[in-house]
């Protein structure tokens, strides 16, 4: 079996997801690692798990010497000059098949088109890392339906969200560096499963216009003087400061061009959900039909008392983003498969070895930011945003939202 040498820039949460993800993926070797925190461990996991020997490299061009497609798993500020040296490198005669970025591609447009131009300098093929549109339960949700959409008409209405009790680093709640709140790091997301499901069956990912986008975004909990303290503390953001959404919604709507018919997507997304752990919740709702997806359901239950509570270490081996240790607990067996990481992994490898794009590529992540930084103007405006006025088209070219330009407080505190 031909196989991928992936080089991983980035050895933190998301790289060591991958990572649990291809002991899954046949053809795929996890040969190399740069990442100024974590490579030795990332190193060493994938020796013992038998996923390659993950070589640790000083640098992003010697990284790209050693391997056949280069993943960007560090965080967003750090996107475009990575992108850049590897750029370098395959002009020097690193010999890449492709280049992978986790979501989101860009803080703005900007970004995004900037990254869209390099991977074309490259000529690389690329992948957008969009995990929930390969889960399994969505692919087999739409797959079981396709007979029934064929016969009645496509999904007209899809929700999608993805909630959490807050991000794990320090540079996730930091708007300027992270490109605001949980609407650039969650609603990418729920944005983007929306819009998969809402395409009728065989159609591009890209099929369906969006024509408008509704958005709020607001501070709940982080923004309380006892919870901004807190989050002082442990992560040294202010949000009297610099506040970041801790909770956004808002509705895509899209135009089916070969029908004219209006479909809508509506996202939900937030750092304060102080439940089990993540959840993921899908749903989508056509003529006569329907289906649900909530992550937090398993065939697995567990119970733990107090006085066995004191036995248990660590309460994200039953889930990510777990807070809790003891009582019913949610846990899901093979969270990496779970959430699309496996598929989205396969998926790369095929395409990346025909010397193609990945089904999700840069210039659909590019469209994904759009739609992001769409909703934050939205939102700023408390307006509707026709996105097919060529005006709103040209201001977002150019356009940093205010959360993301540390002037949260405008938005937030008015
Ligand atoms: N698909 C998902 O659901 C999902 C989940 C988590 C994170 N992500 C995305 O993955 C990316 C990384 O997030 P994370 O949670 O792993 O972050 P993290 O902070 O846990 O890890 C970041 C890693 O990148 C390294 N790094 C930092 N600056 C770097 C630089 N300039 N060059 C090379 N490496 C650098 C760090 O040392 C660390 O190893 C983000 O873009 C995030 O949005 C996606």
């Amino acid at each position: 079996m031909e196989t991928i040498r992936l080089g991983s820039v980035g050895a933190g949460f998301v790289a060591n997801f991958h990572a649990v993800a291809l002991k899954s993926v046949r053809g795929v070797e996890l040969a190399g690692v740069t990442a100024p925190v974590g490579a030795e461990e990332l190193s060493a996991s994938s020796k013992a798990n038998g996923l390659g020997d993950c070589t640790v490299y000083p640098s992003v061009a010697e990284l790209c010497k050693h391997c056949d497609a280069v993943a960007v798993f560090a965080p967003n500020f750090a996107r475009i000059e990575i992108v850049e040296e590897i750029v370098e490198a395959v002009k020097a005669g690193a010999q890449l098949k492709g280049l992978i970025c986790e979501k989101p591609l860009g803080r703005t447009i900007a970004d995004a088109k900037r990254l869209v131009a390099l991977a074309k300098e490259a000529n690389l093929p690329t992948a957008y890392f969009e995990n929930q549109i390969f889960m399994k339960s969505i692919k087999n949700a739409l797959m079981q339906l396709a007979p029934a959409q064929k016969a009645m008409g496509p999904i007209a209405l899809a929700r999608s969200a993805e909630e959490h009790a807050g991000p794990h680093e320090p540079w996730f709640w930091d708007p300027t560096q992270q490109g605001g709140g949980v609407l650039s790091d969650m609603a990418c997301h729920s944005i983007a499963v929306s819009w998969y499901v809402l395409t009728p069956v065989g159609k591009p990912a890209n099929f369906l216009e969006p024509v408008a986008v509704t958005a709020e975004t607001s501070l709940l909990k982080w923004g309380e003087a006892k919870y901004r303290k807190d989050l002082l503390e442990r992560m040294g953001v202010d949000y009297s400061k610099t506040p970041a959404e801790d909770f956004c919604t808002g509705m895509v709507t899209f135009r089916n061009p070969d029908t004219g018919q209006l479909v809508k997507g509506q996202f939900t997304n937030s750092w304060m959900y102080d439940k089990q752990g993540l959840r993921l919740f899908m749903d989508g709702l056509g003529p006569g039909y329907a289906f649900e997806v909530n992550t937090l359901k398993s065939p697995l239950e567990i119970f733990i008392g107090d006085v066995a509570a004191e036995a248990v270490a660590d309460a994200e081996t039953a889930l990510e983003k777990a807070t809790a240790s003891r009582g019913l607990l949610a846990v899901q067996p093979n969270e990496a498969d779970l959430y699309g990481y496996v598929d989205e992994n396969v998926d790369m490898r095929e395409a990346f070895l025909a010397g193609k794009d990945a089904y999700l590529n840069w210039e659909y992540g590019l469209e994904i930011t759009k739609l992001v930084q769409a909703a934050y103007l939205a939102a700023e405006r408390r307006q509707t945003l026709d996105l097919t006025d060529p005006g709103i088209q040209k201001e977002l070219d150019s356009y940093t939202s205010l959360i993301a330009q540390g002037k949260g407080a405008e938005v937030l505190f008015r």
